[in-house]
């Protein structure tokens, strides 16, 4: 894939419109789709990953800086093992075969969720595809797997209270800094705008700290149908939307 982002056309006319930085996305209805298709839910988990690939060339050209997609909840575990067994074989193969081709394009991976519930043999790869990719630039693509938001921050008071039960930290220098830097996501900006397939409209234990200001938007597609056009007209919706945090219009 030779991808030119949208900013580096030159436009005929005017400024373009700010693209969000952060797009976060629920991968959702491979088992639908599958249903639909009449095949079996491999199948349909194996489309899925080809629609990542729509994704990531869709954010690259629309000029998103971080894009992060939810691929295994830490609520997942509890699929029947098959299932389960399938989901990890396909991520196996996907940081083996596809990591050269994101190298190329500049992406840098990053891994989000409790590390100590994946298998050794994925570890490795994922620390290799990380270590291989650490000083690409163009775009930060973060995969959330075995990721639990509550977990997260579970951990998180963990760690700061563990801190301050050293001394190193005092209760009244609690911040929001300070749980966002105890976070997975820390260093990462917070999702501008986070997509949901299938036509499902929960968040299912994902980014809840992190979407407190992020736009919404649940789409009826199927993720295995998801394409680049897709994400772009998301874009377009998101660059429609009044974001006021708060403050009065
Ligand atoms: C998303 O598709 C993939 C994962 C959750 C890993 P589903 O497998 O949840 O598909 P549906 O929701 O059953 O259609
Ligand atoms: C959310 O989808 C998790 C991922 C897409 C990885 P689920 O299909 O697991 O969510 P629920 O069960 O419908 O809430
Ligand atoms: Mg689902």
């Amino acid at each position: 894939m030779v991808l030119q982002a949208v900013a580096d056309i030159p436009a005929e006319t005017g400024q373009a419109p700010t693209p969000p930085k952060h797009v976060a996305i629920i991968m959702d209805g491979n088992g639908r789709w599958a249903a639909r298709s009449g095949v079996s839910r491999s199948r349909g988990h194996r489309k899925g990953a080809d629609a990542v690939k729509e994704a990531i060339e869709g954010a690259i050209i629309n000029n998103v800086q971080y894009l992060t997609l939810y691929a295994f909840s830490s609520e997942n575990w509890n699929r029947p093992e098959d299932e389960v067994t399938d989901l990890m074989g396909l991520l196996k193969m996907y940081l083996k075969k596809e990591i050269r081709t994101l190298n190329k394009e500049g992406v840098c991976l990053k891994v989000i969720g409790c590390r100590d519930t994946l298998s050794p043999d994925i570890l490795k790869l994922i620390d290799k595809a990380e270590a291989l990719t650490k000083s690409n630039t163009r775009i930060t693509l973060v995969i959330a797997l075995s990721y639990g938001s509550r977990d997260e921050i579970t951990l998180a008071v963990k760690e700061i209270a563990s801190k301050v039960g050293l001394g190193t930290l005092k209760p009244n220098d609690i911040s929001e800094k300070t749980i966002e830097e105890h976070l997975f996501t820390s260093k990462i900006p917070d999702p501008d705008l986070l997509i949901r397939t299938s036509g499902e409209q929960r968040l299912s234990n994902f980014l809840l700290w992190q979407s407190a200001y992020t736009e919404f938007l649940f789409l009826p597609v199927l993720w295995p149908d998801f394409t680049q056009q897709t994400f772009t007209d998301a874009v377009l919706e998101f660059q429609s939307r009044d974001r006021r945090y708060g403050a009065r219009p």
